[in-house]
C-alpha cells in the first residue's frame, strides 16, 4: 500500500495512477470511492449532508480501504483533520506531495467540484493542514514546478523502489 497525501492541487490522483501504473497495482482515489458509495458528487455531499457527514464517511472509507488488498491510495486533501485518519495511517507507507500554496490554488482554483475552495481563509488552511501532513509523511516529495513524471521517479526514489518494474 501506498497512500499519498497532500492540499488540494497537490496532483496526488495524476501522479497517483502514473505510479500504479508504473508498479503494476490498482489506483484508488479515496473521493472516487465515496461518490460511488453516496451516489452523490463530494461537493453534493458538502450540500446536502454538511462538511461533517463528509469526514465520517470519508473516515470510514479510508480505513475500510487500508484494511483491503494493496493499492495506490490517493486521499482528499482534507482526510487528516479526522483523528481516525491520522491514527490509521501510522504503520502505513505515507507519501506526501508537498506543493506551495500558490500552485495549488493555480491548478485547482476553478474547479467547481472542489467545495473547499470556498473557505474564507484558504491560505489559512494550507497553513494549519502542514503539520498533520508531515507528522504522517514517511517521505516528502517537493511537486512545485515539476511534472508529474518527474514527482513518480522521486516517489519512487524516495520509497526505494526505483528499479521495480523496470
Ligand atoms: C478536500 C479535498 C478534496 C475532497 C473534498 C475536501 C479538502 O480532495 O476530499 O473536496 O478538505 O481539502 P482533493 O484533495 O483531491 O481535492
Amino acid at each position: 500500500m501506498i497512500v499519498l497525501i497532500g492540499f488540494m492541487g497537490a496532483g496526488k490522483s495524476t501522479v497517483g495512477g502514473l505510479l500504479a501504473e508504473h508498479l503494476g497495482m490498482p489506483f484508488v482515489d479515496s473521493d472516487e470511492v465515496i461518490e460511488a458509495s453516496e451516489g452523490l458528487a463530494v461537493r453534493e455531499i458538502f450540500e446536502t449532508l454538511g462538511e461533517a457527514e463528509f469526514r465520517r464517511v470519508e473516515a470510514a472509507t479510508i480505513t475500510g480501504l487500508l484494511a483491503g488488498p494493496d493499492v495506490v491510495l490517493a486521499l482528499g486533501g482534507g482526510a487528516l483533520t479526522t483523528p481516525e485518519v491520522r491514527a490509521a495511517l501510522v504503520d502505513q507507507q505515507v507519501v506526501l506531495l508537498d506543493v506551495v500554496f500558490g500552485e495549488a490554488l493555480e491548478r485547482v482554483a476553478a474547479d467547481p467540484g472542489r467545495p473547499m475552495l470556498h473557505t474564507p481563509d484558504l491560505s489559512g488552511l494550507y497553513e494549519r493542514r502542514q503539520d498533520a501532513y508531515q507528522e504522517a509523511a514517511r517521505v516528502v516529495v517537493q511537486v512545485s514546478g515539476r511534472s508529474p513524471r518527474e514527482v513518480v521517479a522521486d516517489v519512487l526514489g524516495a520509497l526505494g523502489m526505483d528499479s521495480v518494474g523496470e
